[in-house]
């Protein structure tokens, strides 16, 4: 089939990849010359684990193909995707639905034959009624079908996440669209991968309620994890405890510093804005955006609490990892920014260290002092603070990191250490919840 993906960020250029490796015939689309030009040289915008040998395979087959023509990309397309950004607006939080609008006219433009437009961007309800309004009255006389197919891959894991996904959703009532969205999921569904057919509005609400459902049992478990603290409780084994129960799932109840990311923050605001427009409130989501929000800032106070009695003013903190999560470069929402601030706000000297996200960490903090690794960071530190658990810090050498600093003090905001084992190494040792 040819399929055409307009926008080539993470969810676009992950699909797109992943469609041209199912055999598909496919183009990549982006108005940025830059990330045209450098993805036609092999360069990948992203880091994310095997993008680039994925591409670089489908390249090479002549499957996988990149252009900033939106308008040559789209005729004889069997379907378009839309995977262009959905921001939060400034200043209200509903999604900004700018990108899909312009990219919408655009197909408008340029639409030739029968064809599926399908948004693959996380859009609110309703946004597949208006992508559809605006076909239909720019262009009347062609057959295209409107279809919501979101898309629920996490960054460090997409590929993975693309190829086997726990189901498909497929939002639409027609038979014609139907067919071809088999069509394109065609490998996954010999995979017995479920996919789900239901109604465009549906598909849409899918994709909120989702992320809202993860975001919620994050914050569930932090709080608990708050309570475990509070009455000499292990976070760890509660988790595991009800985790254990079918009904509830092991995934996504790791206490931490709050969730962050390009999806959660945003599409819980998102939600809470359609439930406010439709006079139906989400208290849940509601109360889950609240408290994460305030954990950040508390796991700012949480650190100079571990740096002990008298004036933080001066003393140095080392915080390792900065993105949102291990396995990208992505710093949006990340909870590093809120903890970082908290410190600087303290006076205190903060260095940084992370594996794949120091370019846009420095663009975004530019009073931290950025180191080459670990144990550079931890030069002179009264802490060091573990963010986010890439692999590089699950297994540190403690005596060495020790050498550096100037007090042994290990905050561990994502439980991946032993206290027996760190503070056998001589060290004051905060975790999550334990
Ligand atoms: C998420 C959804 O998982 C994905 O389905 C959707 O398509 C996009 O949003 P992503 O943002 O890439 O994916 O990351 P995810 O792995 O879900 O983590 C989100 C945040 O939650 C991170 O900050 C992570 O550290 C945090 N988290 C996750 C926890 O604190 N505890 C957990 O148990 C799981």
């Amino acid at each position: 089939m040819r399929i055409t993906m307009i926008g080539s960020g993470y969810v676009g250029l992950v699909s797109g990849a992943c469609f041209a490796d199912f055999g598909h015939d496919v183009i990549c689309v982006d108005k940025d010359e830059g990330k045209i030009a450098a993805l036609k040289a092999g360069r990948m915008p992203i880091y994310e684990p095997g993008l680039d040998t994925l591409v670089a395979s489908n390249v090479a087959a002549g499957r996988l193909t990149f252009t900033t023509d939106l308008t040559a990309s789209v005729a004889g397309a069997d379907a378009i995707f839309i995977a262009v950004g959905t921001p939060s607006r400034r200043g209200d939080g509903h999604a900004d639905l700018s990108y899909v609008f312009a990219a919408t006219e655009e197909i408008a433009a340029a639409v030739t034959g029968p064809t599926v437009v399908v948004t693959k961007s996380t859009v609110p309800v309703g946004t597949g009624d208006k992508v559809e309004a605006i076909l239909r009255e720019k262009r009347p006389e062609v057959d295209v079908q409107v279809v919501s197919n979101p898309e629920f891959l996490r960054e460090g894991a997409a590929i993975g996440d693309f190829k086997r996904p726990d189901r498909i959703v497929i939002g639409t009532d027609d038979e014609g669209a139907k067919r071809v969205m088999r069509g394109v999921y065609r490998p996954l569904y010999l995979n017995e991968s479920p996919i789900l057919f239901v109604g465009r509005r549906t598909s849409e609400l899918i994709k909120y309620a989702a992320n809202a459902f993860l975001a919620t049992k994050i914050t569930f478990i932090n709080e608990i994890a708050d309570l475990c603290e509070a009455v000499g409780a292990n976070v760890q084994d509660v988790s595991r405890g009800i985790g254990l129960d079918n009904r509830i799932g092991k995934k996504f109840l790791h206490a931490g510093p709050g969730y962050g990311g390009s999806c959660f923050p945003k599409d819980t605001l998102a939600l809470l804005k359609t439930a406010e427009d439709f006079e139906s409130p989400v208290h849940i989501v509601e109360a889950v955006v609240k408290v994460n929000d305030s954990r950040k800032r508390a796991m700012g106070r949480k650190v100079l609490h571990a740096l002990g009695e008298g004036d933080p003013r001066g003393k140095t903190v080392a915080l390792l990892g900065l993105t949102f999560k291990p396995n990208t470069d992505d710093m949006r929402d990340a909870p590093s920014i809120a903890i970082a601030q908290a410190l600087l706000d303290a006076g205190v000297v903060v260095r940084a260290y992370d594996p794949e996200g120091m370019e846009p960490a420095q663009r975004m903090m530019p009073d931290l002092t950025y180191c080459h690794d670990a144990y550079e960071a931890a030069i002179g530190a009264d802490a060091v603070v573990i963010v986010t658990e890439w692999d590089a810090f699950r297994a540190l050498d403690l005596g060495k990191l020790k050498g550096a600093m100037a007090a042994p003090v290990l905050v561990d905001l994502r439980n991946v250490y032993r206290r027996d084992e760190v503070e056998g190494a001589g060290f004051a040792y905060t975790a999550v919840g334990r």
